[in-house]
Formats: structure tokens, sequence, C-alpha cells
């Protein structure tokens, strides 16, 4: 059958609520033109994340009703404990609160400071992390992995010989840790092929440099494997997870991806000492071990929800799905990162919007546009989130400007997503009219989530100066 199905069924619903344009002109104003900062009930279809927006399953809803609420050594947390430790073979388990708990934890815990950090490309909390326990966060993503329209299997892969120029020309003594995002979200959701996280691996262990895996979708990441890696079609996406974590010495986890629960995180590892300072950390900001900032019912949904999630008959669907919409827009000629990523689809803005430059954030502009036109929220992926200013003020500009329409899992069907499509390409046909922005508040570090914007007329984009000084506006 060419139609691969949805391979659930729905049980409950929830309401969706639908705008006018002119109400969302002014929700849009209201909100500074960050769609963060709009009220969900405006959205129509929410692309935002794919994060703790999942549709848990009957058997998770069932395991909330079981969740064993005792504060130290609850059945919850056994079942959660010897569900990570089969998918990860390693003996050190933390249960956190989300993903961004567990950076904060391991950051603080691993001697770092003044050292740096290496990555494929490092997600926007984990650097934050990195920089807030003062070392620096080195992104060494491979060449084709910035080629935003060009297609390549592996697009999230690190660039090895750049790995191991940076180890030679730092000393391993510099580098406190290798951590490889599986699938790489800042890059388009591209995945990493088992042979890089080998190679990695062994480049860390030769020159003793922690190696470790920030695994929110390591399912998607190993579905790929299966798909485009050869020697892999037919070992199971169990086996093939389960492989990843024997090259690593520890991971972080936001289980509010790849294991479908609405809140929650891990942190595994090897290393007792490591583990027993993380998990003295822990105690003080998140909780003691057995819970760590969870309740009960939370571990319970996240060991159901890791079990389900490398089901083969799900990740066809789910990256089918993904291809779904990526297709539509490929074929209306929209410039869309390729290939087709694991958790989202991602614009490329610059080349949506040739006529703004990257100093009025094209990326924020066209998301703005994208709500103002059918409700959609989406983020921006781009020189709003990750840009910085030189010592002069002026910004310096992320190498892709992206906007990604990230797809939650198990929410919407194919009629949401036939929608959004058409919405993109409507909105394609009148780009020329679409508005660049520019900052008028934000704040020092993650600006995004915060920052407030306006509208800087279609007519002034060339005027250089302008643009400086916009960018001089700091809080
Ligand atoms: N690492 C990656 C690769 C992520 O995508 C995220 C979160 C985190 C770490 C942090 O996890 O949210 O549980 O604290 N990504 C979300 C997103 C927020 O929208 O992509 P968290």
């Amino acid at each position: 059958m060419k139609t691969i199905i949805e391979p659930f069924k729905i049980k409950s619903v929830e309401p969706i609520y639908f705008t006018t344009i002119e109400e969302r002109k002014q929700i849009l104003e209201n909100a500074f033109y960050n769609p963060f900062l709009i009220a969900a009930q405006h959205v129509l279809i929410d692309l935002l994340t794919d994060s703790g927006t999942s549709a848990m399953s009957s058997n998770q809803w069932a395991g909330i009703m079981k969740g064993d609420e005792s504060y130290a050594g609850s059945s919850s947390f056994m079942h959660f404990e010897q569900t990570v430790k089969q998918l990860t073979g390693m003996p050190f388990i933390i249960p956190t609160h989300q993903g961004r708990a567990s950076e904060k934890i391991l950051f603080s815990c691993l001697d770092c400071k003044d050292k740096y950090v290496v990555s494929n490309t490092l997600f926007d909390t984990t650097r934050a992390n990195i920089e807030f326990a003062g070392a620096t966060g080195v992104d060494l993503l491979c060449a084709e992995g910035k080629q935003c329209l060009i297609p390549a299997p592996f697009k999230g892969n690190m660039d090895v010989d750049a790995l191991q120029s940076f180890i030679k020309e730092k000393t391993s003594s510099a580098i406190a840790m290798v951590i490889m995002t599986i699938t790489n979200n800042s890059g388009g959701g591209q995945p990493v092929s088992m042979q890089n996280i080998r190679e990695v691996s062994a480049i860390c262990k030769r020159n003793g440099i922690p190696f470790f895996i920030d695994a929110c979708r390591f399912a998607e990441n190993s579905f790929f494997i299966k798909l485009r890696e050869e020697g892999y079609a037919n070992v199971s996406v169990d086996e093939i997870a389960r492989e990843i974590f024997t090259y690593a010495d520890g991971c972080t986890m936001s289980a509010k991806k790849d294991a479908f629960a609405n809140i929650g995180g891990f942190l595994a590892m090897h290393d007792p000492a490591l583990a027993e300072k993380c998990r003295n950390l822990l105690i003080i900001a998140e909780g003691f071990p057995t819970y760590g900032g969870l309740a009960g019912r939370d571990l319970e949904a996240i060991a159901v929800g890791l079990k389900e999630v490398t089901d083969e008959s799900y990740l066809r669907y789910r990256v089918k799905s993904i291809e779904y919409l990526f297709n539509k827009l490929k074929d209306a000629a929209i410039p869309v990162m390729q290939p087709s990523g694991g958790h989202a689809v991602y614009l490329d803005a610059k080349a949506f919007l040739p006529h703004i430059p990257v100093e009025q954030y094209p990326g924020q502009a066209l998301v703005c546009a994208l709500y103002l036109e059918g409700g959609i929220r989406s983020v921006e992926i781009g020189s709003l989130m990750f840009g910085k200013y030189d010592e002069d003020g002026r910004l310096i500009p992320n190498t892709m400007e992206l906007v990604r329409l990230a797809i939650p899992r198990r929410v919407y069907t194919q009629s949401h997503i036939d929608y959004v499509a058409e919405v993109i390409i409507a909105l394609f046909q009148k780009r020329n009219n679409i508005e660049g922005l520019r900052i008028v508040e934000e704040a020092p570090i993650l600006r995004h989530f915060t920052a407030k914007l306006e509208p800087v007329p279609v007519i002034n984009t060339n005027i250089k100066n302008n643009i400086k000084t916009s960018n001089l506006i700091t809080v």
C-alpha cells in the first residue's frame, strides 16, 4: 500500500481554536512578534515544538494510574531505572525533570571551567548550560550538514578531521567532553551515522575525553540508521539503539521527545565518581535520587514510552509523515532543508525571503508571517536563537536561518498537515510583502524565548545604518 496510515486510533480529543487574520494581527503585535509570547489558545496548529507535546498512549495513561509516589525506592523508579539500564547498558541512572536539568547537573559536576565542550551541534539549552558552567561550546558539524538545500544521508555527523585537529590544537586536557546530538535538532533534525558515532567515540577514547550522547531523539536517529546505513537494514531498531549507547560514556536525555512523556529526563553514565557528584547536586536541585524532579507517575509514563518508541510501525509512520509534509513543500519549489529530517520540516528562511537581510531576522519574520497567514506556530532556529554580537554591537549571524515546523508525536492527522502545506504555499506566493524585524528588548542568555521585536518596513532593508542601530538596542 502507498498510504502509511497512523498506527493508532484516537480515544480522547482536545479542541483547537480558530481566529481571524485581523485577530491574529493584533495578537502578534501584542506578543511583540515573538510567538513564544502568544497564548496557546490563539494557535490553530502548534508546531512550536515536539517536546512534551506528544499524545500519550493508553498504556502510558494506565502507567500514570499505577505510579508509586513513595518518596524513596518507589516501584515506578525501579521500572524506570531497569528500562533505561536495558536501553543504555549504563549502570548509573539519574532521573531529572527534563533534559536541561540533566545538562545543568552534568556540566556543573564536570570539571569544565575554561575548557571546551565539543559537539556536532549543541542545542540552545545545552550550549547555555555549558557557557553557564564557564566552558566554551564548539560545534564541529560536517560540511554537508551546513548545506541546507543539498541532500545527504547523515548530515548530523561530526566532522571527524576537524575534531582531530581541534584536539591537536587545544590538547585533550582542554576538552572537558564531546557530546553528540542525535538527531541534530538545530541542524535540521538530521541523523548521525553509526560509523560516525563509532569513530568519534574511538577518538575520544584514545585521547581520554569523555564521550556523551544527547539522546533526546535516539529512536528516530536509530530508524534512520536502519533505513540509510549499510549493514543495518535487517537489524532491529532496538538493537541499533543499544549499539549506539555502547560507544558512549554517558548520555543526557529529555524524555519529552522520544519517550512520549509530557515531562521528564535523565542522566545515565558509567563513571561512578561523576555519578555520585551528580546525585549529590540532584538532591539539592531536583529531588531524592529515586524520583529526581518527577512524580512516580511520570517515571512510569517514561518507562512505558521508552519501550513504545522503538516500535518500527510507529517509527515508519513518524518518518513518513514528516516526509509527507516535506514532499508537498518541495514539490511546490519551497526551499526546505534536505533531506527530510526526524521530527520536523525546516524551511530555509534565507532562500524563502532573500529580500530580508540576516540582521533583520528572516527566520523570525517567516515565523510571524506563518502565524498571521494561518494561525500556525513555528520556531526560528537562526540568528535570533544563536546570533551573537561583536565588540561593535554588530550581529554575528548563525550559519543558517531556519524555521522549524516541529511535529508533535501522534497528535495531528493528515488533514492538519495538508492545511499546513496549503498555508505555506499560499504565503510563498506573496513572500515579497513580508517585512523584516528588529529587536527592541532582549535577555542576555536564550534571548529568543522572551525577546521583543518590531517590524522594519520593507522600504528600509537596504539602509545599513538603520540595521546597525537596531542591533545596538539591548537590555
Ligand atoms: N537537547 C536537545 C537536542 C533538545 O532538542 C532539547 C530540547 C534539549 C536538549 C533540552 O531538553 O527541553 O527537556 O529541557 N528541545 C526542545 C525543542 C525544547 O523544542 O527542540 P528539555
